[in-house]
């Protein structure tokens, strides 16, 4: 793609003279397409003057965490530091219910961690890091031009202008001219895995908004496993790049069971699958019932604590795509 070519070519330029020959960057990555194109360009134009921060908030996806920080390093060579601060998370969210409270938890805990990682990184610079790298695209920008009180939010979407206001950094956003396509093939072009390309949208608070009431260990662990069969069940079915965002949520409501011969008394999950191409409106996914019936076969035998699944039918509007 030469148009594509050219641009990259141009971005990179741009990054160079922009940082200087000494300079440093820092910039939290999640693994989605995003901050891992905006992350690889960073890491052409400046190598390893550029630091990319991964924050394990507890509430990431079964493995992903791993996945993650070895594409990043290994395939992609980027420097990069996974914070844990998955304790300081889960204590955090002891007790909360509420979905905009584990949301204002998560984000402003988000903010601190990478504050505390960017002062570390600012000490071993030797005071040489000006810069923060953001994968904000074009329609983020126009979202949050849009969004002015919270009348307008719906929902507080911590990765849209969630920069710590005290931070002394100018932000450089590569990709705040491009699509969601655009970025997609400019990351092709990039070298980026393809499963890294297509990846579905995930939210910052993860599945901690999946998880209806409190997110504790055995929850989330429940929560993992689930959406785990669910959507490795989609991806061998090759519906994964047909379906615009999946995942499986679990549901504090009990249920009577029959398991072997004994009688059971376990939770629900509810699997949520969606075709949208603006996220603003989507429609629920129309699997056929084999398909159901495997994964809800596999979830209710293989995952310990649940004796139902459901699936979502409804639409967006009036539902939201997350559960919360
Ligand atoms: P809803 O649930 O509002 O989701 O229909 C629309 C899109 O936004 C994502 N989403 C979030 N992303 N932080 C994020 O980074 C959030 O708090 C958040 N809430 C929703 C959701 O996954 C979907 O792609």
């Amino acid at each position: 793609n030469w148009t594509m070519d050219l641009f990259v070519e141009t971005e990179i330029e741009r990054i160079r003279q922009t940082v200087g020959p000494t300079g440093q960057v820092i910039g939290a990555v999640s693994g989605g397409v995003d901050s891992t194109v905006a992350a690889k360009l960073m890491q052409k134009a400046i190598g390893d003057r550029f630091h990319a921060i991964l924050v394990d908030n507890g509430v990431m996806r079964l493995n992903e965490c791993e996945t993650v920080h070895k594409t990043l390093t290994q395939h992609l060579g980027i420097n990069l530091t996974v914070v844990d601060a998955s304790a300081e998370f889960l204590a955090r969210l002891k007790g909360v219910e509420e979905p905009e409270q584990k949301r204002k938890i998560i984000g402003n805990l988000f903010i601190e961690v990478f504050q505390r990682e960017a002062d570390r990184v600012m000490k071993e610079s030797g005071g040489n890091v000006d810069f923060l790298l953001q994968g904000t695209l074009y329609p983020d920008v126009i979202e949050s031009l849009s969004f002015k009180g919270p009348s307008a939010t719906i929902k507080t979407h911590h990765n849209v202008g969630g920069l710590p206001a005290n931070m002394k950094l100018k932000v450089i956003e590569p990709l705040r001219e491009l699509f969601k396509d655009e970025v997609r093939i400019m990351g092709t072009n990039l070298g980026i895995p393809e499963e890294l390309v297509w990846r579905h949208p995930f939210p910052g608070p993860g599945i901690a908004i999946r998880i209806v009431g409190e997110v504790t260990p055995d929850q989330i662990r429940i929560a993992r496993q689930a959406d785990h069969i669910f959507i490795s069940e989609i991806m061998a079915a090759g519906l994964y790049r047909q379906i615009s965002q999946a995942y499986a949520a679990l549901l504090p409501v009990r249920a009577v069971g029959v398991m072997g011969d004994k009688r059971v008394y376990d939770q629900c999950i509810a699997l949520r699958a969606v075709t949208t191409t603006d996220y603003m409106t989507a429609d629920w996914f129309d699997f056929d019932g084999k398909f159901l019936r495997k994964v809800s076969t596999r979830i209710v035998n293989e995952v310990d604590g649940v004796c139902r699944v459901l699936y979502d039918v409804t639409q967006k509007p009036p539902g939201t795509i997350e559960f919360q």
